[in-house]
């Protein structure tokens, strides 16, 4: 049995599996460890193993290693990339920072580590408020890449003086106002929670917007039996563990149990790119010990002072 391999390999190996709440059940069910973006970085600072699988993007795999250069870093696929930080180029957001002078760099952490080297403070959905908050209302701020979250966080903070960067995540932004206005018709008792990299028109029409684990804290605590949830879909294998009794539908109509929604889901708002991790490829990462993730030890290190700011802002 393949997941009796893996415990055997973790073992031998002091390796510990970290997988975001995007990938798929039964990856999430292998991990020693399912977060969000942020809890992912927590644990990948923290951790005492001397090899880290990462079951999620690039960026996270990256993110792992500017934090523990000393530990052997693994992505099970290098294709597993992320559209949202590939709109974002180091070259073109150096040259956005030398046209505005003076402004506090202030980047999501789905960025290459290039841009993390050329930003002052990191931040994820889950602690981007509190770091805009901990400065001055006067700042200048550029945001970068997520035009929607940027343009969120700006209209609920009446920030005056924050550059948004023009890029989005084609599976946050994909999310249709028509698909969700039906489906809130059909469904007049769900709860509307969305994920604030989705559209603003999508965002109005939510009755909650937070980070992944924000979404999931709030279906744990919530009283409605019924929630339409605007995000990747791979959360609501966990929202359905932690409460089984309660229905979860995901745009275009897909509802759970999530172990539906990880193969050949058709037209529904998978991130392929995370789903590209499998319990076969976790497998053979360990026994391989590769694909190993690199950072070059100048760029590492500025990017590490941006996500140490970040880790230390969110405490
Ligand atoms: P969070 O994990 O911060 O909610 O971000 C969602 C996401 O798009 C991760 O790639
Ligand atoms: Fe990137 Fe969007 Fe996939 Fe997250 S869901 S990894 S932001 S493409």
């Amino acid at each position: 049995m393949i997941n009796d391999q893996i415990n055997q390999l973790r073992k031998t190996k002091n390796a510990v599996i970290l997988a975001h709440f995007y990938q798929r059940p039964e990856v999430q069910e292998i991990a020693d460890f399912v977060g969000d973006s942020l809890q992912l970085s927590e644990q990948a600072a923290a951790t005492g193993a001397d090899i880290i699988v990462f079951a999620g993007v690039h960026f996270m795999a990256e993110t792992a290693k500017i934090l523990s250069p000393q530990k052997k870093v693994l992505l099970p696929d290098l294709n597993a990339g992320c559209s949202l930080a590939e709109s974002c180029h180091p070259a073109d957001f150096k040259a956005f920072i030398e046209q505005h002078p003076g402004h506090t760099v202030i980047s999501y952490v789905n960025t290459s580590a290039e841009i993390k080297a050329l930003t002052d403070i990191c931040c994820t959905s889950s602690n981007v408020l509190k770091i805009i908050n901990s400065l001055p209302k006067d700042e200048k701020i550029i945001f970068a890449p997520d035009r929607n979250l940027g343009n969120y966080i700006k209209s609920i903070t009446g920030r005056p003086d924050m550059l948004v960067w023009d890029g989005a995540c084609h599976v946050h932004e994909a999310f249709s106002v028509e698909k969700l206005v039906e489906l809130k018709k059909q469904h007049p008792e769900a709860k509307t929670l969305a994920h604030p990299e989705c559209k603003k028109p999508v965002l109005l029409l939510a009755d909650f917007i937070g980070s992944t684990a924000a979404l999931l804290r709030f279906t744990k605590e919530d009283t409605a039996q019924k929630y339409i949830v605007v995000t990747e879909p791979g959360v609501i294998f966990q929202m359905q563990k932690e409460s089984p009794h309660k229905a979860f539908l995901s745009l275009p109509g897909i509802t759970a149990p999530a172990s539906a929604l990880a193969d050949d889901c058709g037209a529904c708002n998978d991130c392929h790119f995370m789903k590209l991790t499998t319990v076969e490829k976790i497998y053979q990462t360990l026994k391989d010990e590769q694909p190993e993730i690199f950072v070059a030890e100048a760029i590492r290190k500025k990017a590490e002072k941006s996500i140490l700011r970040m880790l230390e802002l969110s405490k």
